[in-house]
C-alpha cells in the first residue's frame, strides 16, 4: 500500500484491522454513486483486510441478491474503473449483504446486532464496525441512539478488545446553534474520538497534496505570507445546475452546501500554519487557528464583500437550460442563493491585510475547484516600459478536474527587442503520474477503518466556520434579495462579484 502522504514517519499507523462496514441509506444515492464503488475499488486494489463484509442498511423491501445486483449496476456506471471485474466480483459480492429495517425501529437494531455478530463469526471480522451515516441528517441523532441502546457502539473506556466509528455526512448542523446541539447530542452516546465528519474535499489526491506542497518544498513558504502574497482567490465551480436535488437545495443553498464545509476546508489548509507534527491533532489545531482568526464580518462587508446571485436559464455547453426558479421541487418565488462570493481577511501575523476571495456557484461556464495565489509585483525600478505587459505571479492549484499547479512567470521573449510575456509551468498528475488519483472516498473509508481522522473535520473546526457564516445566513433570512435571479446560467455570476473585485483593483481570473 502507497504511504499516506500525512503519516507520521516510521509509525506504523497503516494497519487496517478486520471490520465490518455497515451503511445506512444503502438504497440511496450516494452509496449508489460514490461509496459501493469507493469498496469496490478498494477490493480490487487489495487494500482491504481479508475480514472485511458490508452491510446496507435501510427501508425497502430486498434480499442480499437484488442489492447485490443493484450495487453491481452501480458500480459498472459510476467507479472510476469499469466494467467490474468478474473474478473479483464472484468473491466480493459474497462479502455484500442487505438488511432491512426502518431507522427508528428499535427491533431493526437488535436483528442487526445479531447478523453483524454471526458474520463476525463467518468473516472473522472480531466485533469491530464502521457506521456509515448516508442519510438525511435529521437522522443522526435518532440511528446513534439506537446503536447505542443496542450495544451496537461500544464505551471505549471500557471496551478495549474492538472498536466502533461513526462516519457523518456533511451537512453537521443548519447553522452555528444547530451544530452545538448536534454534537451534544451525539456525544451522549459516543465519544468525538469515535466520530468521523467526512469532508470529501479533504480526501482528494490534489487537497492532501496541499501540505506536502507547502511544507516539503522550501522555494514556497518563505514566500507565503501577506509580503509577498497579493491575494488568493479559492474557486469552486460547476456547470451542473441543482438537477433532483431541488427539495434538498431549497433548504441548504450554496453557503451551506459548498462554503460552509468544502471552501473552509481548502482555505485552512492553504493559510495554516506548519504544525509541529503530521498527527491528526497537531494537523487540526493549526488549521482551526485560521478559521478562528477570521475577521467577523462589519455591517459595510454586507453591502459590499458578501454577494449572493441565483441562476437564471441561460446556455451551458451549447444548450438552453432552465432558471433555478424553473427547476423540479424548487419554489418559483424561491430566494435561495446558488452563486456565494466573499471577501475574509484573515486577522494574524501571516495574513494580516491579504484578502482571500472565495467564490461559488452552479451553472457557471465549467466545472472547476482551483486555489490560486496571486503575488505582488517586483518593485517596478527595471523594465518600467513593459509594466504594462508584466503581469503578477500566479500559482494555481487545481484541486479538480486536471489536477495539477501551474506557476505564471515573466519571461524575455528570444531576440533583440525586450519585450515580456507570460508564460506558464504546468505540471498534471495524469500526465506526470500516469494515472488519474483515486475517488476521494476511497481514501476515507480506508482511513476510518484504520483509526485515522486526520482529513476528517473536527467539532471546532465546524463550529468555527459556523461561528463566520451563521450571521451571513441570518442577515439573508431577514434581508430578501430584490434582484434574483441575477446571472445567466453559462456566465462567471452576477455582476456585483465582479464589483467587488473592481473596487479593490482585482479581478477574478477566468477558468
Ligand atoms: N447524493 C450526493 O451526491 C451527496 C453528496 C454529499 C453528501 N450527501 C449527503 O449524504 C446523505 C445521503 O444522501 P443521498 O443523496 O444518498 O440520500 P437519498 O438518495 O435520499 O437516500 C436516503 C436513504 O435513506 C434511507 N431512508 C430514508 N428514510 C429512512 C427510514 N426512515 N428508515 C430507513 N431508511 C431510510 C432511504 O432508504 P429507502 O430508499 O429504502 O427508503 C435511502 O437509502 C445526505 O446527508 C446528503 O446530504 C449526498
Amino acid at each position: 500500500m502507497n504511504a499516506h502522504p500525512l503519516e507520521e514517519p516510521g509509525v506504523s499507523s497503516r494497519f487496517i484491522d478486520p471490520c465490518i462496514l455497515v451503511i445506512f441509506g444503502a438504497t440511496g444515492d450516494l452509496t449508489a454513486r460514490k461509496l459501493l464503488p469507493a469498496i469496490y475499488n478498494l477490493a480490487r486494489e487489495g487494500q482491504l483486510p481479508s475480514q472485511f463484509a458490508v452491510v446496507g442498511f435501510a427501508r425497502r423491501d430486498k434480499t442480499h441478491e437484488i442489492f447485490r445486483a443493484e450495487m453491481k449496476e452501480a458500480i459498472n456506471e459510476f467507479s472510476r474503473v469499469k466494467p467490474v471485474d468478474e473474478a473479483i466480483w464472484k468473491n466480493f459480492e459474497q462479502q455484500i449483504f442487505y438488511h432491512r429495517s426502518e431507522f427508528n425501529d428499535d427491533s431493526g437494531y437488535q436483528t442487526l446486532d445479531r447478523f453483524l455478530k454471526e458474520l463476525d463469526g463467518r468473516f472473522g471480522t472480531k466485533g469491530n464496525r464502521v457506521f456509515y451515516l448516508s442519510t438525511q441528517p435529521s437522522f443522526f441523532t435518532t440511528i446513534c441512539e439506537k446503536l447505542h441502546t443496542s450495544s451496537l457502539i461500544y464505551d471505549q473506556k471500557t471496551i478495549k478488545d474492538k472498536w466502533s466509528r461513526i462516519i457523518i455526512e456533511k451537512p453537521f448542523g443548519h447553522d452555528l446553534d444547530s451544530a452545538h446541539a448536534l454534537q451534544n447530542e451525539l456525544l451522549q452516546f459516543l465519544s468525538e474520538k469515535q466520530i468521523y465528519r467526512i469532508d470529501h474535499y479533504l480526501g482528494k489526491e490534489t487537497v492532501q497534496n496541499l501540505m506536502v506542497f507547502r511544507f516539503a518544498n522550501s522555494i514556497f513558504e518563505s514566500l507565503w505570507n501577506n509580503r509577498y502574497i497579493d491575494h488568493v482567490q479559492i474557486t469552486v465551480a460547476e456547470e451542473i445546475g441543482i438537477g433532483r436535488r431541488g427539495a434538498f437545495f431549497e433548504e441548504a443553498g450554496l453557503l451551506r452546501d459548498v462554503l460552509q464545509n468544502h471552501m473552509m476546508q481548502l482555505l485552512s489548509l492553504v493559510a495554516m500554519e506548519p504544525p509541529v507534527t503530521l498527527s491528526a491533532n497537531a494537523i487540526r489545531d493549526e488549521k482551526v487557528k485560521v478559521l478562528q482568526a477570521l475577521r467577523p464580518f462589519t455591517k459595510e462587508d454586507f453591502k459590499t464583500s458578501i454577494i449572493r446571485g441565483q441562476y437564471d436559464k441561460g446556455f451551458v455547453e451549447g444548450e438552453t437550460v432552465k432558471g433555478y426558479r424553473e427547476e423540479d421541487k424548487v419554489d418559483p418565488k424561491s430566494n435561495i442563493e446558488t452563486y456565494v462570493a466573499i471577501r475574509l481577511f484573515i486577522d494574524n501575523w501571516r495574513w494580516h491585510g491579504t484578502p482571500f476571495y472565495l467564490r461559488s456557484g452552479k451553472r457557471l461556464p465549467k466545472r472547476a475547484t482551483e486555489i490560486a495565489i496571486q503575488f505582488k509585483h517586483p518593485p517596478g525600478v527595471l523594465f518600467q516600459e513593459n509594466d504594462k505587459q508584466r503581469e503578477p505571479n500566479i500559482l494555481a492549484i487545481r484541486i479538480q478536474p486536471d489536477e495539477g499547479t501551474a506557476l505564471k512567470i515573466n519571461c524575455k521573449v528570444p531576440g533583440p527587442a525586450s519585450p515580456i510575456q507570460p508564460v506558464k509551468m504546468d505540471f498534471r498528475y495524469g500526465s506526470y503520474f500516469g494515472m488519474s488519483p483515486p475517488e476521494a472516498y476511497e481514501r476515507l473509508i480506508l482511513d476510518c477503518m484504520i483509526g485515522d481522522n486526520t482529513l476528517f473535520a473536527r467539532e471546532d473546526e465546524v463550529f468555527s466556520s459556523w461561528t463566520l457564516l451563521t450571521p451571513v445566513l441570518k442577515q439573508w433570512k431577514t434581508t430578501e434579495p430584490d434582484c434574483f435571479p441575477n446571472y445567466s446560467s453559462g456566465t462567471w455570476g452576477p455582476e456585483l462579484a465582479e464589483e467587488m473585485m473592481h473596487r479593490d483593483g482585482r479581478k477574478w481570473r477566468i477558468l
